[in-house]
């Protein structure tokens, strides 16, 4: 297993890029699965998730080719529809097949994922919209087995908002007959971008960017060709590093508004910004204002950047509590940025940040993709050398991190296991 090795406290200087979004790709990947033939998708980041899909979409019959960031998907022989444990163990999002499969084949049999390094993270909501869409749905040896001759739209109420389980509801509706109603969907940018390129396929659906969507169902769907959006998080994740260096640098091929809740929760702690397109330039400041902070669906605070966020109030001038309400047991980060010096104690899904003057390296462990950009940060303001190992999570959702951060002047290298 590759390890990162990275010797803190170096300004950061210069521009870097955003990737393209990893959580935008992996459903429009899913959504080719509805038409038969080759859909183009740009900007992709090379990541083992998106990887981890291709291989999905292989097994199901599709050809993909991945090369300078663009992939090429044809469904035309996609005939199989089972989505076996082994993938879906290990990408969650694999679950993003079930409703193109279900739409497009009538049938579907995907592995029940189980828990993972963040939480329990049910999948109810999902089955819930396949059943109002007119699924028969049975769980058997772990595996969810969905049949339908044919989706007919309905009214679909959430009852918690859900990025994964809008996608699918979204993606099982495109096909059925008559008209769906979402109520409380996810308005993630994410699922804009998927509402996107459904729409480009030729479907027919209203109320994007807005939790009531409304889908009415096409009898066919063509391929498309699309760029995937910028990676908001990448893109948070280096405004970060440049406020824990106290550097200024600038974050290029980023559409600010994704990261809006983050840059005023930034500029509460101190941080200065200045905007210019879809680029962002972070200046440094000379002390770190502590800032409580409860993550909740967009557009408020992402849970995706809370453990980042966290480290950087590690360093703050004060104390700062920090609520996770989407994945409340997410803060496996907390002990090892505590071995790092800092002083966080948990109470239930809520953190409360002691501030500390410095942070001091020594070895830690990643335990989840959000987790170990965390630890990166914190090794980036770290005195002397971190070791952090399992840098595997990281390489699921951040395309080429050691590289983008070294353009940047870190000392950081990956020391291959
Ligand atoms: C997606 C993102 C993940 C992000 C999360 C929340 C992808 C691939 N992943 O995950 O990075 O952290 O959104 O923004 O895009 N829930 C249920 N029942 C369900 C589904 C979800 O109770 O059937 C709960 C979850 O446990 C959680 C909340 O709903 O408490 C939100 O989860 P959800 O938005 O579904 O997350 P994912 O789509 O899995």
């Amino acid at each position: 297993m590759d390890k990162f090795v990275i010797n803190g406290r170096k300004k950061l200087h210069g521009e870097v890029e955003v990737s393209g979004a990893k959580n935008a790709t992996l459903p429009i990947m899913a959504a080719t699965l509805l038409a038969k033939g080759r859909s183009i998708l740009r900007n992709v980041p090379y990541l083992n998730d998106i990887k981890m899909m291709a291989h999905l979409l292989r097994v199901v019959g599709a050809r993909v080719d991945f090369h300078d960031n663009v992939l090429e998907i044809d469904t035309t022989n996609a005939n199989y529809f089972e989505a076996p444990y082994e993938l879906v163990n290990k990408m969650r999002a694999s679950i993003y097949v079930m409703g193109p499969l279900l739409a497009r084949f009538g049938q579907t049999k995907v592995s029940f994922p189980g828990g993972c390094a963040i939480g329990t993270r049910p999948v109810d909501l999902h089955l819930e919209a396949m059943e109002a869409l007119g699924a028969k749905i049975e769980i058997d040896h772990g595996y969810i087995n969905a049949n339908c001759k044919e989706m007919k739209g309905n009214k679909i109420h959430f009852s918690k908002v859900s990025v994964g389980a809008t996608a699918n509801a979204i993606m099982a509706a495109v096909l059925a007959t008559g008209e769906t109603n979402i109520y409380n969907a996810a308005v993630e940018p994410e699922i804009g971008s998927l509402i996107d390129f459904l729409n480009l396929m030729g479907a027919r659906i209203e109320g994007k960017d807005t939790s009531h969507p409304i889908i009415t169902g096409v009898s066919e769907l063509k391929p498309a060709d699309m760029e995937m959006m910028p990676d908001r998080i990448e893109a948070g994740t280096f405004l970060i590093a440049g406020a824990i260096t106290k550097s200024e640098i600038t974050v290029s091929n980023c559409i600010p508004e994704h990261i809006q809740a983050l840059i005023d929760k930034m500029e509460d702690a101190g941080c200065l910004f200045e905007i210019l397109g879809d680029c962002i330039r972070i200046f440094p400041s000379t002390t770190i204002k502590p800032v409580n902070i409860v993550t909740q669906p967009y557009p408020d605070f992402p849970t995706d950047l809370q453990a980042q966020f966290l480290t950087l109030m590690s360093l703050a001038d004060g104390q700062c509590l920090m609520e996770d309400t989407i994945f409340p047991d997410r803060f496996m980060h907390v002990a090892e940025l505590n071995r790092l010096n800092a002083n966080i104690s948990m109470r239930g899904n809520v953190a409360t940040i002691n501030g500390v003057e410095y942070l001091s390296s020594t070895d830690v462990m990643a335990t989840d993709l959000r987790a170990s950009a965390a630890l990166v940060l914190a090794g980036l303001a770290a005195q002397g050398k971190t070791t952090i190992s399992r840098i595997y999570h990281i390489d699921r959702g951040y395309d080429k991190i050691e590289q983008k951060l070294s353009g940047l002047g870190a000392d950081i290298e990956r020391i291959s296991g």
